[in-house]
């Protein structure tokens, strides 16, 4: 039997087609609180799109460890060979708003929400182990030279190319970029990584500086610019609709999850600084070990509640796993919980998808949309003599040892920025330089010469073949490419 239609509060509803009027072809009448409502709601449908990795796609599976990491971190997902944790895995793009097409040139987010029996560990990151600045202050600077220009409302090649070539601490994550990884096939055809150094700490207190790593067992499939081009054309939804049917059909893809340990001593030793999210720790120096497979199994039932409505947050850890002195991972500790009680609402953790599958016991009760009655009676702050929850030493952390002047310190004072992107170049075959090279011209189209002579400088930098290969291309002359009086904001 049909179910009876209601309005939102459960009244039954006589007609759904025929608004009331005061006759037949007569106004329609304030009272019809039906029409009022279904035009109200209509109104409320819509929440501030992200600000940034707008268009995404999500799915859930579960984690299922294959090695066991209990030597460095007590974390309870990782304590047993075959223990499965279920998540939510959102991917998306970067710069595009959230009708933007899937097969564009961007870097892919792959953000992770773990459904841990100690709390959710969300680890939001991207498709690249690096990233285009090494300090938070400079990221909604960063952000505004990708999306539309103030007053053309068009995207601007030239801002982009202007921040980035002012800004060589981009170099490495541009290459990614403008390599064949720029423009995967689909999500499953891309690799994750955590980006940033993680602390993992063990049941003894002992602390490790951590990366994760997620290699695709689909193995790594990219578009050309012009293949690219053709999928949009017949298809905006491409990665959407790849992730959403191979699901569907029983293909689960996988992941192969990894981390790269450093003993914590380690971190005042190495040539770079480790906790820098433009560079990566050689795998040479630190190999990968393999943690587990990820699967993603099932769609979710619902795109808004159970996707637009998933809110990330790399502020979200688990006992035995923890932050390091990253700038950047400090930077966004702040920003995503902030942007979520702005974008989603005070309580946004205890809707269904950013719920956490352990209780929860907190006093944060008041706010609006309060989903659940706490069950506190008395006991509505803290400390109590009324039996509320109350903090257990056990889940302290091992101190960090932190010393210096508080000061605006010089992030590019003896800083790097041109060796790993050098070494990313020269590990490309010559098929994959061309193709870098023809992509970086191809997106310096209409880009003042002053702006890119400064950026080619960069790429000579990073490697001779490469400046000399994208000046030819943007035909300046080679001879003039020298890098020594050409000035940057690094220097
Ligand atoms: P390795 O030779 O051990 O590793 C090279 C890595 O580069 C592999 O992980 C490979 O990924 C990845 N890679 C290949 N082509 C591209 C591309 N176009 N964009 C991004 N990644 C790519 O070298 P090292 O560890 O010594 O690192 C050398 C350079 O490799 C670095 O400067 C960095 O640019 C890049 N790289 C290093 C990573 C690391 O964590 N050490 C991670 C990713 C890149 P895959 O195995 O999936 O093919
Ligand atoms: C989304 C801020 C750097 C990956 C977001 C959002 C904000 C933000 C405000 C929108 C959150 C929401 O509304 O739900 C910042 C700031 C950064 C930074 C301030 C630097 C200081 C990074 C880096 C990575 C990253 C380095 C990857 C390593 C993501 C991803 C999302 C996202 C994957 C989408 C999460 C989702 O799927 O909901 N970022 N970000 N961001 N960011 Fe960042």
């Amino acid at each position: 039997m049909t179910r009876t239609l209601t309005t939102t509060a459960g009244a039954p509803i006589a007609d759904n087609q025929n608004s009331l009027s005061a006759g037949r072809n007569g106004p329609l009448l304030l009272q019809d609180w039906q029409l009022i409502e279904k035009l109200a709601h209509q109104n409320r449908e819509r929440i501030p799109e992200r600000v940034v990795h707008a268009k995404g796609s999500a799915a859930y599976g579960t984690l299922t460890i294959t090695n066991d990491i209990t030597a460095y971190s007590k974390a309870k997902l990782f304590d047993a060979l075959g223990k499965k944790t279920e998540v939510l895995l959102r991917f998306s793009t970067v710069a595009g708003e959230r009708g933007a097409a899937d097969a564009e040139r961007d870097v892919r987010g792959f953000a992770l929400k773990l459904y841990t029996e100690e709390g959710n560990w969300d680890l939001v990151g991207n498709n690249t182990p690096v990233f285009f600045i090494r300090d938070p202050l400079k990221f909604p600077d960063f952000i505004r030279t990708q999306k539309r220009h103030p007053s053309t409302n068009l995207r601007s090649p030239t801002a982009m190319w202007d921040f980035w070539s002012l800004s060589p601490e981009s170099l490495h994550q541009v290459t990614i970029l403008m390599s064949d990884r720029g423009l995967p096939q689909g999500y499953r055809f891309m690799n994750g990584y955590g980006s940033h150094t993680y602390s993992f700490i063990n049941a003894g207190g002992e602390r490790f500086w951590v990366k994760f790593h997620f290699k695709s067992l689909q193995g790594i499939k990219t578009w050309t610019n012009r293949e690219g081009e053709a999928v949009v054309a017949k298809d905006r939804e491409s990665a959407q609709r790849d992730l959403y049917e191979a699901i569907e059909a029983g293909d689960f893809p996988r992941w192969r999850m990894c981390v790269q340990i450093m003993p914590e001593a380690d971190a005042e030793k190495t040539a770079y600084n480790p906790f820098d999210l433009t560079k990566v720790w050689p795998h040479a120096d630190y190999p990968l070990i393999e943690v587990g497979i990820l699967e993603l199994n099932r769609n979710p039932r619902h795109y808004f509640a159970e996707v637009e409505q998933a809110s990330f947050s790399p502020s979200n850890i688990v006992p035995g796993i923890g932050f390091s002195p990253d700038k950047m991972l400090q930077g966004r500790i702040f920003a995503y919980a902030d942007a979520h009680r702005y974008r989603v609402g005070t309580h946004y953790e205890a809707l269904p998808v950013n719920r956490p599958r352990c209780p929860v016991a907190h006093y944060h009760a008041d706010g609006s949309m309060l989903h659940d009655i706490p069950e506190r009676g008395d006991a509505y702050y803290e400390p109590n003599s009324m039996g509320g929850p109350a903090e257990d030493r056990r889940f302290a952390e091992p101190p960090l040892k932190i010393s210096g002047d508080a000061d605006r310190w010089n992030h590019r004072d003896g800083n790097d920025d041109y060796s790993q992107a050098g070494a990313l170049f020269r590990l490309m075959s010559p098929d994959q330089r061309e193709r870098l090279m023809d992509n970086i011209a191809e997106a310096m189209q209409g880009v003042p010469e002053e702006i890119v002579r400064r950026q080619v400088v960069h790429f000579h930098r990073a490697d001779p073949a490469y400046g000399l290969g994208v000046a030819l291309r943007m035909k300046l002359d080679a001879m003039n490419i020298d890098p020594q009086p050409l000035s940057t904001a690094a220097e």
